[in-house]
């Protein structure tokens, strides 16, 4: 029999529990959900033509040029100068690849633009999509208007005849004379919420549909950099897209599975557009900022603690960038960018994976500094990334002594791990530092493995694993699975919540296990034991209960991983509705995953069930969890 008390709260469950964790790290922003289809739009990766080939029999040694203007223009000192003589289609231009092509849709509008400056009118541009057997499949022609010294903007649009999942983009130069052109782009229009620019709708809306309690961004390691000189910055990523630095993206690995030596974040998506996505979906904002440290695995590079100011004036500007009124410096620069409201930020992460004395020295310097002067914030700290080891047991000890507001545990372990720690938090002191359970999932192999799957099992285990997040959601403030994106073309790690490629995005069953929880969150929680004990594994069943007090509805959520079905009677302690919402997710197939061709092989099922009474019973599937929702 499991019992549930519906009269006993053991917990606040806090809105934000269930969360999104966001990186740029296997194609997620840059190819990923920023829209931009052209690669090195301008001229400023590594190697300035990346992504890039020229062609055309006319053109000549010389023709076409990469100019750096670095000493007047350090944000974006590259362009590209292209002379032609007398040239018509087909003999003189240049063609981008794309992020492993470009997705295109067919009856689909695409704005093209460009920035230019020339003394003399006389170049046109001739823009085609071609699909991967070099037909063209839309196009138009670009005529500058301007003549004279400045740089100018110019857009024009088109439609696509064909849908091609790896299409690319023809310039050609037609005419005489010289341009300058830069920041050369395109966009589909179906971006989300029809924003110019904007992000890739597809792969927004699986996140809307989550209704996350808080997004995390940027990072991850990204945020700390190989070393300090490619830490994310946030200042250098908003404002005018042309005039945003970018850097090499600390996942730009040339040894991973799928290389990447091309990827650079452009901070086309910055972190104005971040904290836009928060509000969009309804999530709270949660920034992440270096700590005068570079990652860990890979350098020891530090920031002197007497050179750590401008570390910690980035994280007060960016308090007044989110939340001052316009009027202050910071205030201004967002309501300039077209968002005069505040953005409520409430919370902000001070290092992302880092570790040790260095860390905790650094870490009081920011705090210090943080709460003189907005009290009001909570501050997200790390505990590294080893969540059974010295280092986590020191640090935790560290925070906790400081009265961490919020303490990051971050765990990547194989299922069985998973399952055995549903009661990791039982006994964690309630009236300390919450807990953020910031990155996890299972590995069904080892990370980054192309064997290591977003299988069933390590859906269920986590699953599993979430129960005991959420029984105990009086210490645990917030969740987040990591990484949240990945493009089949272009990862570098392994397991990730949703796939993609130029076209389509699919949930992995670990997508639905999160997004079953968020949905069905509830705002208390009850306790649900069985034999007078909490269910955390006993008979293969793993339990947690909750209370929505606004809908005044009792949400039970039961784990089977057990290859057997379960017969149990279910015994409340009110008079329940008539009738209840049971939400399946299953499969006896541990080792199957969803694909883009079978995308909801393994997605939720919903039934309507007959309670007599107090006392019903109920069969649990084999491998599933299910989610049942009971009105008292
Ligand atoms: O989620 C992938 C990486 O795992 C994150 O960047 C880092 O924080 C962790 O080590």
């Amino acid at each position: 029999v499991i019992h549930v008390e519906t009269k006993t709260i053991t917990g606040k469950i806090a809105p934000t529990m269930w969360g999104v964790f966001f990186e740029d790290i296997n194609m997620g922003a840059d190819g990923g959900i920023y829209a931009e289809l052209v690669k090195n739009r301008s001229f400023e990766f590594f190697r300035p033509l990346m992504g890039w080939t020229v062609n055309g029999a006319k053109v000549k040694e010389g023709d076409l040029l990469i100019l750096n203007r670095a000493p007047v223009a350090t944000a974006n000192p590259r362009f590209l100068r292209a002379t032609v003589r007398n040239t018509a289609q087909g003999e003189a231009g240049l063609k981008n690849e794309g992020f492993r092509g470009m997705g295109i849709k067919q009856g689909l509008r695409y704005d093209f633009s460009v920035l230019y400056r020339q003394q003399q009118p006389g170049v046109s541009l001739h823009i085609q999509l071609l699909n991967s057997g070099g037909k063209v499949i839309g196009d138009t022609v670009l005529t500058p208007s301007q003549q004279d010294t400045a740089w100018h903007k110019q857009a024009v649009s088109f439609h696509a005849t064909e849908t091609e999942q790896k299409a690319t983009l023809q310039l050609w130069l037609e005419g005489n004379g010289t341009i300058d052109l830069d920041m050369i782009s395109l966009f589909p229009e179906d971006t989300w919420k029809r924003r110019p620019g904007g992000m890739r709708a597809d792969m927004i809306q699986l996140l809307a549909d989550m209704k996350p309690g808080f997004i995390r961004f940027p990072g991850g390691c990204i945020v700390e950099g190989f070393d300090l000189s490619q830490r994310y910055q946030w200042k250098k990523t908003i404002g005018p897209v042309e005039e945003r630095q970018l850097i090499i993206n600390r996942w730009n690995f040339e040894f991973a599975h799928r290389p990447a030596p091309d990827y650079f974040q452009t901070f086309g998506l910055g972190f104005f557009e971040y904290f836009q996505l928060a509000e969009d979906i309804g999530a709270e904002p949660l920034p992440i900022l270096n700590c005068g440290m570079a990652c860990q695995f890979n350098s020891a590079e530090l920031v002197p603690l007497d050179e750590l100011d401008p570390y910690i004036q980035d994280a007060l500007d960016l308090i007044e960038f989110a939340n001052g009124d316009t009027n202050t410096t910071w205030g201004k620069v967002r309501a300039n960018m077209g968002h005069p409201a505040p953005f409520h930020l409430k919370m902000m992460g001070v290092g992302n994976e880092n570790w040790g004395p260095q860390y905790v020295d650094r870490l009081k310097r920011f705090t210090k500094a943080i709460k003189e002067k907005y009290p009001e914030i909570k501050l997200v700290n790390s505990s590294g990334t080893d969540p059974d080891g010295e280092r986590f047991d020191y640090l935790n000890k560290e925070l906790r002594d400081m009265h961490a507001d919020i303490i990051d545990e971050h765990y990547y372990r194989p299922p069985q791990w998973f399952m055995q720690n549903a009661r990791r938090y039982d006994n964690y002191p309630r009236n300390g530092s919450k807990v953020f359970a910031g990155e996890y999932a299972a590995q069904s192999d080892k990370t980054v493995s192309i064997y290591n799957k977003n299988n069933w099992l390590t859906a269920l285990s986590e699953a599993a694993f979430m129960t005991g997040l959420e029984r105990n959601a009086a210490v645990v403030d917030m969740a987040s699975y990591a990484p949240l994106f990945a493009h089949t073309d272009g990862w570098q790690w392994t397991p990730d919540l949703i796939w993609v490629d130029n076209l389509r995005s699919y949930g992995t069953p670990n997508y639905y296990v999160q997004q079953l929880f968020s949905l069905n969150k509830g705002t208390a929680t009850v306790p649900v034991h069985m034999h007078n004990e909490v269910i955390a594994g006993q008979d293969s069943l793993y339990a947690a209960a909750a209370l929505d007090e606004k809908s005044h509805e009792l949400i039970i959520k039961l784990v089977n991983v057990s290859d057997k079905e379960q017969a149990y009677t279910v015994e409340l302690d009110a008079k329940p509705a008539a009738s209840a919402k049971l939400t399946v997710l299953q499969s006896e197939d541990v080792n199957s995953v969803n694909s883009f061709d079978q995308p909801g092989r393994i997605s939720p099922e919903d039934t309507e069930i007959k309670l007599p009474g107090k006392r019903f019973p109920l069969k649990v599937a084999p491998r599933s969890l299910n989610v049942l929702r009971i009105r008292l």
